[in-house]
This record gives structure tokens, sequence and C-alpha cells, in this order.
């Protein structure tokens, strides 16, 4: 994508913009190049991504250009698309997303399909979600579910800015209630929830160096590394939570498919929960443990 075209090349096309990125960012390792060429341009446009479909002969501005130009110069220095444009869908919601939160994954929609299930028959369901990063859990359960209120924990400061502006901006401030602290310590003394639900840290150290480096690059580390066996956050709330959490309600847990046997185990033997259930994500992997709280 040259500066200039002499008056023999052809123009600088959506379509021509759009075939160049591709080619280039599939030079650079992008496994989506056409996804990715595509959001950038729409973004660079100011427009929506299907608008593209029906600009295809329309000329690139000089202005738009230069936007495209630099996405793509970080796009292929394997900075996430989400990050660039500032946003992602997750759940249907559309939150606004920085380097300071991990970008919200389809695969987390698993335990929030299984939130909504148990706890739609609540009249007033109470939720606590532990390292809700962008708010992504915490704002799908509000949002899905209109009686519900949830308490939102990180330790990450930078974190918290950002879910509190997805809450504000989606209209459900007034019922996600944010604290700033280590797993389960700012939970003022005696509260209870009917579900505590997590999507914690659960790398571990020694997968760190093959993550793709899109996600070892740019996202932060604080929410991925999770200690030798990737489950040492995953054992402290465990160790953590049953006092927290209401008899008939339950523990939703996040997981690496290889951790779902130790965490069923952990759940099992910790006595205070039941009906240890293991659930799988679209692409067929174990993804969410899910328990129930036994009566004390
Ligand atoms: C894997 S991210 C999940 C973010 C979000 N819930 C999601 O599903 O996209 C884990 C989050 O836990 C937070 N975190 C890490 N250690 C924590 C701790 N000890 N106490 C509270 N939050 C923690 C991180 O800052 C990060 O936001």
């Amino acid at each position: 994508m040259n500066r200039t075209s002499s008056p023999q090349e052809a123009p600088w096309t959506v379509a021509r913009i759009l075939d160049w990125t591709v080619q280039h960012l599939k030079q650079h390792g992008s496994e989506t190049p056409r996804l990715d060429a595509e959001i950038l341009l729409a973004h660079a446009r100011h427009c929506p991504r299907i608008q593209l479909y029906v600009s295809y002969h329309d000329l690139v501005t000089d202005t738009e250009r230069a936007a495209m130009r630099e996405l793509v110069r970080r796009r292929a220095r394997a900075e996430p698309v989400a990050y660039l444009v500032g946003h992602r869908e997750f759940f249907g919601l559309d939150l606004h997303v920085s380097a300071d939160v991990l970008i919200p994954r389809p695969e987390t929609e698993t335990l929030v399909l299984e939130l909504l299930d148990l706890a739609r028959s609540l009249p007033n369901p109470t939720i606590l979600d532990v390292g809700t990063g962008s708010g992504c859990i915490a704002a799908a359960a509000a949002a899905n579910l209109a009686r519900a209120h949830v308490t939102a924990i990180d330790i990450s400061p930078p974190a918290l800015v950002v879910a509190r502006e997805n809450a504000a901006r989606l209209g459900l401030a007034d019922r996600i209630d944010f604290l700033e602290g280590d797993l389960v310590a700012p939970v003022p003394p005696g509260k209870q929830f009917d579900f505590i639900v997590s999507n914690p840290p659960y790398v571990a150290d020694c997968e760190m160096e093959s993550l793709p480096p899109d996600v070892r690059n740019h996202e932060p580390h604080l929410a991925l590394r999770a200690g030798a066996d990737g489950l040492s956050i995953i054992t402290r709330l465990i160790a953590a939570v049953p006092p927290l959490v209401r008899t008939g309600g339950g523990l939703l847990l996040e997981i690496a498919p290889e951790q779902a046997a130790a965490v069923r185990a952990q759940l099992q033997s910790s006595g205070c929960f039941v009906a240890v259930k293991t659930l799988k994500d679209g692409a067929g992997s174990e993804r969410v443990v899910r328990a129930l709280r036994a009566s004390p």
C-alpha cells in the first residue's frame, strides 16, 4: 500500500486495499487475514464492516489510507485486532477493550450460558464474578438477568477502569458493583452469593512461551499466568469460596481442557460441592467446570 500511485497504477479502491492487506497479513502470520483486513479497513473508514461489501469500487481517501497503513503495520507485528479497534463483541454486547484487559473469548460464552440456565429460576439472583477483566461475564449476566445483581472483582486497577466504563456504556452500572483486590478478599464479611463465576488466569508458566505472539506479547500476563501447573489461582479460589456461596447456589469456573479432571477432583474432595460437571465449549473442548454448593 504505497503512499502514492503512478498514473498507470490501479487506484487504491476498497477491493484493492483489502486484497493487498490480506496478502501482507498472511505473510506476517495472521491466521485470519481476510477478517482482520475487513475489520481494520472498516475502522479506518468509520463504517460498519458490511458497508465494505457495497463499496468495493470506491476510492479510499488519503486520510483513510494513512490510518489503514498504521493499523496494518501494527497488526503485522501481531497486535490483536480487538486492541487496534478498541472493542470486541461478547455475548451480543459491544465491549470496549484495551491492552489492560484480556480480550473476551467465545469460549467464555459457555460459562455465561450455564450461569443463565442456573440463575434464571431465581427471582433476584446475586452473582460474584472474580477476575472480571473487561467486565464481559458480569455485563452479560446483568444484561440477560434483569433482576440480577452482580459484584465484580479484579486485582488490576486499570482493568477495573475498563470494566466500569463498559458497565456504564451498556446502562448496567446500577446493577454491577466493582471491587478491587485479591480473589474474594474484598467481599464484605458475611455476604453470600447465589453464584460465583470466574474465568481466572490458568496458563502454566511453562506454556507462556508457546502461546501465539498476539497473546504472549500483547495481552496482560496477570490475566493469563497461574503458576507451575496453571492451577494456582483456581486452587485458592476453590478453597476460599465455600462460605460465600448459598446452599443450592454454585461455582462456575473456566478452565483449560487438560485441567478438567484435576479441578473436578479438587471440588469433590473439598466436601463442599455436589453435582460437579464439566461443560464443553463450541469447539468440543472441556472448558467449564460447575458445581453446586452442598448443605454445610
Ligand atoms: C483470564 S482473565 C478473565 C477476564 C474476563 N473475566 C474474561 O473472561 O475475559 C483473568 C482476570 O483475573 C484478574 N486477576 C488475576 N489475578 C487475580 C487475583 N489474584 N485476584 C483478582 N483478580 C485477578 C486479571 O487481572 C484478569 O482481569
